[in-house]
């Protein structure tokens, strides 16, 4: 799949510290970031992922590390407004009776758009089918995908996905690959973090590699990080 381009707009955090009785978690000083790209968090079990994106999202008490984009700095607080985060558990996210109502959630407008819109993102997603289902009553793959249309329902600018594809076959791999890339070109930033490589190749542009709380690599998609990455994945699996 063709790659968006990686652009020249930096999203810079500073200062994502994080500390649980003593011990760092995360700790990054000074990151710069390509703006409006799908960028893969990389790195082994424990070393910080899910942190790094609770902390981007705000979502972590007593956290004072800043957000810069647009020339405007967000604190936690602001950034909830600006992220969407589809947790590893999606369990916790989806509350509604019913698929379409879930997606409705986060959607503007009036109900005939609301459902229109939802519908649309359903369909993309090959999930339509189940608009009237309970999305307990799902299974793992297909709640995953649910959540992932509310992340596209969302206002946000910055959508966060945690291990959004476990649980999925290649086909709907690819069918979310798809989308992140469809989002890409409406101007979003958007994390993956992810032990999946092909969905990295299907649809990330950029990637940060976290080791013990820290970002000890990062870089675009070209030649010679793609050699790493693979070499990465082919050491952890
Ligand atoms: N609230 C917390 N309390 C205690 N330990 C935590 C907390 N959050 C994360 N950790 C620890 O921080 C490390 C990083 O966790 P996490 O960000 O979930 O890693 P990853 O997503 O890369 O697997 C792990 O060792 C985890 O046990
Ligand atoms: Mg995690």
């Amino acid at each position: 799949m063709k790659k968006t381009k990686v652009t020249d707009e930096k999203f810079i955090i500073e200062n994502f510290v994080y500390n649980v009785k003593g011990n760092e978690i995360l700790n990054i000083k000074h990151l710069e970031l390509p703006q409006n790209s799908v960028i893969a968090v990389l790195g082994n079990n424990g070393v910080g992922k899910s942190t790094f994106a609770k902390c981007l999202c705000g979502l972590l008490p007593k956290t004072k590390g800043v957000l810069n984009i647009h020339g405007k700095k967000y604190n936690d607080r602001k950034r909830r407004e600006l992220c969407y985060m589809v947790m590893q558990d999606v369990n916790h996210q989806l509350f509604s009776e019913s698929v379409m109502d879930d997606v409705m959630l986060g959607i503007k407008g009036d109900e005939i758009t609301k459902k229109e819109k939802a519908h649309e993102i359903l369909k993309a997603l090959d999930i339509d089918e189940y608009e009237d289902v309970h999305p307990m009553s799902l299974s793992g793959g297909q709640k995953q995908r649910v959540a992932i249309a509310g992340a596209l329902a969302s206002h946000k600018e910055i959508l966060i996905y945690d291990e959004p594809t476990s649980g999925l076959d290649y086909t709907h791999m690819i069918e979310v690959a798809n989308c992140l890339q469809q989002i890409a070109k409406t101007g979003k930033t958007q994390f993956v973090i992810t032990h999946d490589p092909e969905l990295v190749a299907e649809c990330c542009d950029y990637f940060i590699f976290i080791d013990n709380g820290k970002v000890t690599d990062q870089g675009e998609w070209n030649k010679g990080n793609i050699e790493k990455i693979k070499k990465y994945f082919l050491k952890s699996c």
